[in-house]
């Protein structure tokens, strides 16, 4: 796909591909971007040729990345983590985890940030294909309402708390392996959420929850990168 569409840019998640492949994505020309939750993954992925690094703090919605350690206890929080990936690695660094409005942008580029990647925050725009249960939660939700689970795909992801994530984890030693620990929950999900409930579906969420509804992902874009440029130079007087 990747030599057909010839992308400028390659985001990986978990990782890299094996060298073979790497290198083939590489020869289109494309950018190779990925997550990296801990210095170690951070120097590891430099040493491969990634020609930016997302440091994705403790904070973020959706699955962490981790692939080298599968120790929960020690991952990193955004803002200590992301400093310190800008000061070990020679690539541009873009901080994720908790980024959600122009005082949380300007505070990744005063740590070294290149630039910043938000998930949470436009879960509510009018493109999100989030499910209306969801949404409803997204919604509700404040700065607690999530914990990092495994129960729901088989891999550590931070969500908001469902009936599923209380009664069986949040974290387990005996989920079936990514991903099949989704495939799993099919029926249930399907079920639950028939009847407007969110009790087996993964409800995707960082510790920064969305806080504008309804606006078009591009206006979004523009406003926090105004609302950053704002504060900047207010704290430049
Ligand atoms: C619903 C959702 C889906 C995501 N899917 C992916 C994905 O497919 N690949 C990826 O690299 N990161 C994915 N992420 C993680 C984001 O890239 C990013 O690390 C995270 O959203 C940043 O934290 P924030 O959610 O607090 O803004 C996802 C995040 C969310 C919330």
């Amino acid at each position: 796909v990747v030599e057909e569409l010839r992308p400028r840019v390659v985001s990986f998640h978990f990782g890299l591909p094996a060298a073979d492949l790497l290198s083939r994505v590489q020869a289109v020309g494309a950018k190779i971007l990925a997550s990296a939750t801990t210095l170690e993954e951070a120097l590891w992925l430099e040493d491969r040729g990634c020609d930016v690094i997302i440091a994705q703090g403790l904070e973020a919605g959706g699955h962490r990345g981790m692939f080298l350690s599968s120790d929960l206890s020690r991952q990193i929080g955004t803002f200590a983590l992301v400093r310190q990936v800008v000061d070990a690695v020679r690539v541009p660094v873009v901080a994720a985890g908790g980024i959600g409005d122009g005082r949380g942008v300007a505070a990744a580029l005063a740590l070294g940030a290149a630039g910043v990647q938000i998930g949470t925050a436009y879960l509510l725009c009018p493109e999100s294909t989030v499910s209306p249960v969801h949404r409803r939660e997204l919604e509700a939700a404040t700065a607690d309402s999530t914990a990092v689970t495994n129960v729901q795909t088989g891999r550590p992801a931070r969500g908001i708390l469902n009936r599923l994530m209380r009664e069986q984890g949040p974290m387990a030693d005996d989920v079936p392996e990514f991903p099949f620990a989704a495939s799993v929950l099919v029926s249930l999900r399907q079920a639950a959420e028939s009847d407007s409930r969110s009790d087996f579906s993964p409800l995707w969420c960082g510790q920064y929850p969305p806080r504008r509804r309804g606006m078009p992902a591009a206006e979004l874009t523009r406003q926090l990168a105004a609302e950053a440029l704002e504060v900047m130079r207010e704290m430049a007087l």
